[in-house]
C-alpha cells in the first residue's frame, strides 16, 4: 500500500512518512544503505537526509540501487536534503547544494532546507567552526532573507522542486514571508507527544507551510538532554492507547501526528522496525486519544541546541505551547 501524501503549497506533494537517516555522530555506513533499501521495498517513498549527516554517498548508493533493480524510478521519490549551517552565506549556497547533490547521485532534490536559523562562519571543513576556547563561531549578520534569495535561485534553475525550512521560529518565518517570492512549503521540526508544538503547528498550517516531524520517538540512542520519565517510547499511557489497537507505542506516536497532518521521519536501522512504522495508515485514533496524547506534552526536547544559544538567531527563547 502507498503512503498517502500531502499536497504543498506549490502543488507538489509530500509522502506523510519517510525514512531518517540520521545515523549519529559514528555513522554506520553498511546499515544506512540497507535501511534505504528495505525502506523503499515496503513502499517508503521520502527519504529524509542532510549534509550534516555524513551520509548523502550512502543514501544515494541505496536508491540507485533501487533504481537499478526497477523497483523505482527517480520521480517516484521524494528526497530531502538540507543546507549546513556554515553555507548560509548567498555565495556558499549553491556550491554546498552541488555538492548534496552530487554526493546523492541525483539531478534534482523534491526538498532543500534550510537545516537551522542559525548561521555559523564559513571555516574550510569544519562542521562546526570554534575559537581556541571551544566557543561556535556564529555569522550573526546574514540575514535569513538573503539566504533564502538564494534558495529560490535554485527553483528558478530547475535544481529542486520546492524549498522549505527547519527548526524556525514563528519570528523568522514572518520575517521570509515578507521578504520572498517563493513561500516556504514546509518547516521540519522537532514534534512529539512530549513536545506537541501546538502553537507552532497551527502557526504552519494556518500559513499552507507543511510540517514534518523530526524525532517523532522522541531520539531514545541520542539524548543531547536529560530524558523525560518514562521515556517516550515506555509510556504506558501510550502503550494502553496502541493494546485498543494492536499497534506499537512506536505505531500509534506515528499515528497521532499523521493525524494532525504532520508527516514524519521515523529513522531505524532495523529492517522490522522500518517495516513496523510504515503500518500507521490501517487505524484511526479518536478524538478522545488524541487528547490524551495531546496532555502529555512537556515541552521536552531532544535537541534544545544549547550550544546555539549564544546566536541572535537561536530560535529556541520562547514557548509555544
Ligand atoms: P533502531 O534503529 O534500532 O530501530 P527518532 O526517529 O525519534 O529519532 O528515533 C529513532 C530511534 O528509535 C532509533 O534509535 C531506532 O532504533 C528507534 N526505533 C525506530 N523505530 C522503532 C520502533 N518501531 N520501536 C522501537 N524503537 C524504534
Amino acid at each position: 500500500m502507498a503512503a498517502p501524501k500531502a499536497k504543498l503549497s506549490n502543488g507538489c506533494e509530500i509522502p506523510m512518512i519517510g525514512l531518517g537517516t540520521w545515523a549519529g555522530w559514528q555513522t554506520q555506513s553498511v546499515q544506512i544503505r540497507e535501511a534505504v533499501k528495505t525502506a523503499i521495498d515496503t513502499g517508503y517513498r521520502h527519504i529524509d537526509t542532510a549534509f550534516l549527516y555524513k551520509v548523502e554517498d550512502i543514501v544515494g548508493a541505496g536508491i540507485m540501487d533501487k533504481i537499478q533493480d526497477k523497483t523505482i524510478q527517480r520521480e517516484d521519490i521524494f528526497i530531502t536534503s538540507k543546507l549546513w549551517q556554515t553555507f548560509m552565506a548567498p555565495e556558499h549556497v549553491k556550491p554546498a547544494f552541488q555538492k548534496t547533490l552530487k554526493d546523492l547521485g541525483l539531478e534534482y532534490l523534491d526538498l532543500y532546507l534550510i537545516h537551522k536559523p542559525i548561521p555559523y562562519k564559513y571555516v574550510e571543513g569544519e562542521m562546526i567552526p570554534k575559537d581556541e576556547d571551544g566557543n561556535v563561531l556564529f555569522n550573526d549578520s546574514i540575514d535569513h532573507a538573503d539566504t533564502w534569495r538564494e534558495m529560490e535561485k535554485l527553483v528558478e534553475e530547475g535544481l529542486v522542486k520546492t524549498i522549505g525550512i527547519s527548526n524556525f521560529n514563528h519570528h523568522q518565518i514572518h520575517h521570509l514571508l515578507d521578504n520572498c517570492s517563493i513561500k516556504p512549503a514546509v518547516n521540519q521540526f522537532e514534534v512529539h507527544p512530549y513536545l506537541t508544538q501546538t502553537k507552532l503547528v497551527e502557526f504552519c498550517q494556518k500559513r499552507d507551510i507543511h510540517v514534518t516531524a523530526f524525532s517523532p520517538f522522541g531520539s531514545p540512542a541520542e539524548y543531547e538532554n536529560q530524558p523525560p520519565d518514562p521515556p517516550l517510547l515506555q509510556n504506558p499511557k501510550i502503550k494502553e492507547i496502541g493494546e485498543r489497537h494492536q499497534k506499537t507505542i512506536a505505531q500509534v506516536i506515528l499515528r497521532y501526528l499523521l493525524q494532525r497532518g504532520i508527516s514524519v521521519i521515523p529513522k531505524s536501522a532495523n529492517a522490522g522496525r522500518i517495516r513496523q512504522n510504515f503500518q500507521v495508515f490501517d487505524f484511526e485514533l479518536t478524538d478522545q486519544e488524541m487528547s490524551d496524547l495531546k496532555a502529555l506534552n512537556q515541552n521536552w526536547r531532544v535537541y534544545p541546541f544549547d550550544f546555539d544559544a549564544k546566536s541572535r538567531h537561536y530560535p529556541f527563547f520562547e514557548v509555544y505551547d
